[in-house]
Formats: C-alpha cells, sequence, structure tokens
C-alpha cells in the first residue's frame, strides 16, 4: 500500500439532538445512577432528538454547516453518501433528502447501513469514488437518532446511545491531503450479538454488551497496527486516533495495546454518548483547526453485525 491521498476534507459541520439528557435526568425515569453510568461508561450526557427532528434534520443541517464551512456552492457536490442505520422511512434514503434540502437535484445520493461502522465504510466508499474519477467533491455524513430505535425503559442500553450527525466536504485533494488507505470488515455470524428494527417499530435494540466488548477492544488496536504497519506510518506521526464512540472503557483497554498515546485519541461519547455512525464525524469541528498537515488520523469504526472499518488519512 501507499496510495496517492485522495479524498481531502475541506470542510466539516455537525448537528445534535436539541434535548439535552444528563445521567441525572436519567436516574430519575430508570433504575440507573449516574455514578454507574459515568464509571461503567465515560459518558455524562447525550442529546435526543425532539419534536420534529429525525436522523434525516439532523444529517441536513450538519451538511448545510459543512457546505458553509468548506465555502463551496452546494451545486458544486457531485455524489452525496451518508452513513446510517436510523433514517426515519426505509425509503427516501435519508441522502436523497440531504440532497433535496440543498438544492442538488440529480446528483448521486444513497446511504450506506454498516451500523456503528457506517462513516468508516462511508469514508471507504467516497474516497474510492474520488479515486475513481466516478465523482469530484463527495458531502459524506454520518448521521443516527439511535433515540428512535433504542427501547427507553432498559436501563442497559436507554443509558448508551445518542443522537447526532457529522458532515465532510471531501474533495479529490492535491495528492498531498486524503485518504491513503482503507480496511472494511463484517462477520455475519456476529449478528445475534446486536440487532434493532426501524425507527417506529416495536422491535427496539438488543445487545450482548460483554461480547461486543471484546469483540472491539480485540479489533480496533488491530486495524490501527495494521493501517500503519503496510503504510510505513510510525505512531509518532499521527495526530489524531478517532475511534467510534462506545464506551471510555473500551477506547482505554484498546489504547493499552497501541503505540500511539492515549493523549491522541479523542474522545467526544462524554458529551454526546453512542452516537454510531455519527460518532467520528461528529469530532472534525473539534480537531479541524489543530489539524497538521504531514500528520495522519486514523479513523477507526466498529459495531453491530458485526461490521469494522477503518481509514489512514494524510492531513
Ligand atoms: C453495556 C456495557 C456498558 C455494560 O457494562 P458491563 O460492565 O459489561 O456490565 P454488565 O452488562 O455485565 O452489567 C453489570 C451489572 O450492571 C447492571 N446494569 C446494566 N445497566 C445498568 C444501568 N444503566 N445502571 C445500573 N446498573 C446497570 C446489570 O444489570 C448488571 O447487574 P447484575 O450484575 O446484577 O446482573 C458494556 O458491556 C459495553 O459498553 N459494551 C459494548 C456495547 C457497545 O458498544 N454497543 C454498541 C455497539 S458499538
Amino acid at each position: 500500500m501507499n496510495n496517492r491521498p485522495v479524498g481531502r476534507i475541506v470542510g466539516v459541520g455537525r448537528a445534535l439532538g436539541s434535548r439535552v439528557v444528563t445521567n441525572t435526568d436519567l436516574e430519575g425515569v430508570l433504575d440507573t445512577t449516574d455514578e454507574w453510568i459515568s464509571t461503567r461508561t465515560g459518558i455524562r450526557e447525550r442529546r435526543f432528538v425532539g419534536e420534529g427532528e429525525s436522523c434525516a434534520t439532523l444529517a441536513i443541517e450538519a451538511s448545510k454547516q459543512a457546505l458553509e464551512h468548506a465555502g463551496v456552492e452546494a451545486g458544486s457536490i457531485d455524489l452525496i453518501i451518508c452513513g446510517t442505520s436510523t433514517a426515519p422511512e426505509s425509503m427516501p434514503s435519508v441522502a436523497c433528502l440531504i440532497g433535496e434540502e440543498i438544492g442538488v437535484p440529480g446528483v448521486g445520493a444513497m446511504d450506506l447501513a454498516a451500523a456503528c461502522s457506517g462513516f468508516s465504510y462511508s469514508a471507504t466508499v467516497a474516497a474510492s469514488m474520488l479515486r475513481s474519477g466516478v465523482a469530484s467533491r463527495v458531502l459524506l455524513v454520518g448521521a443516527d437518532a439511535m433515540s428512535t430505535i433504542v427501547d427507553q425503559a432498559d436501563r442497559s442500553t436507554a443509558v448508551l446511545f445518542g443522537d447526532g450527525a457529522g458532515a465532510a466536504v471531501l474533495d479529490s485533494g492535491d495528492g498531498e491531503s486524503g485518504f491513503v488507505d482503507h480496511i472494511l470488515g463484517a462477520d455475519g455470524r456476529g449478528a445475534p450479538l446486536g440487532r434493532a428494527g426501524h425507527p417506529g417499530d416495536d422491535h427496539k435494540l438488543f445487545q450482548n454488551g460483554r461480547e461486543v466488548f471484546k469483540f472491539a477492544v480485540r479489533i480496533f488496536p488491530e486495524m490501527v497496527e495494521k493501517l500503519l504497519s503496510r503504510n510505513n506510518v510510525a505512531p509518532g506521526e499521527v495526530q489524531y486516533v478517532i475511534p467510534h464512540q462506545a464506551n471510555a472503557r473500551i477506547i482505554k483497554a484498546a489504547v493499552k495495546k497501541m503505540e500511539v498515546p492515549e493523549e491522541r485519541v479523542v474522545i467526544n461519547l462524554n458529551r454526546f454518548g453512542n452516537t454510531s455512525a455519527a460518532s467520528i464525524p461528529l469530532s472534525y469541528p473539534d480537531i479541524y483547526d489543530e489539524m497538521e498537515p504531514g500528520k495522519y488520523i486514523v479513523t477507526v469504526g466498529f459495531g453491530f453485525g458485526l461490521t469494522w472499518a477503518a481509514n489512514l488519512y494524510r492531513i
């Protein structure tokens, strides 16, 4: 591997559900405590969609912000990809709704469902479309409203998840900055470890938390190591690792197995909970202005399916 970097991030945006739900708020409605949630997961608060909001409205808001931040006309986007598993309806896709709202009729638009790996999968597809020349400027989004598929009466899952969307505008780049390598993986034998229906139906999210935890702690450092070694990137050249934000203990245990120091691992789950496909791009606005050209960012997704995916990005 040593691909020419492609898919330079030129603008980022994010949106969160309007309802702030703290651990203390949950103490009032579930048999749980702030102490249990914060020590077992690292989460302190999360955001839920309010009246009139959905995964799609968050995705649209994040997309508009990313376009504005990039300073490009919506009309210059020639592909929209949205990683999500909580589209408010099976049809149309969230990506189609984004296209309509930003005013780009005729532009290719698709959702990609890979649970919490949805953004990492989508980034791989976006970069590959740019690399092949099928697209020249992509709007890449990760969005989920997990509160719409979680049983709010089940304390083992209700405390974990939140709602948000993150978006990035990618262009073909200058050959210096962009995605250089990717990993995609899935294993349907792990399907029983996490399942959920669609927003609004009765098939609420179920998971085997302990088994998912073990899987995540194994796969996360494995992917980082693989991407760095096969691209001859030294841990010291990595400015940020942005992992999927499932549990601070997963991140801590995984970091122990990696050569990248913990302070370079980006965390947002304390503020936003596990936002599934949104968890990685929600971090972009926090780091964008600090990114140092020539250094690397590793983004790492893992989740139900089972699915996993990671990307190596040269700043
Ligand atoms: C879900 C998770 C936080 C649970 O942590 P854990 O340390 O494995 O806890 P357990 O499930 O073993 O439960 C321990 C106890 O806490 C209790 N508990 C569960 N949720 C609780 C809550 N919100 N408040 C208080 N107690 C709770 C359980 O009932 C159990 O009680 P018991 O020992 O009397 O049976 C953890 O397994 C995890 O984060 N897994 C990964 C999940 C994930 O990332 N899923 C998304 C896909 S990426």
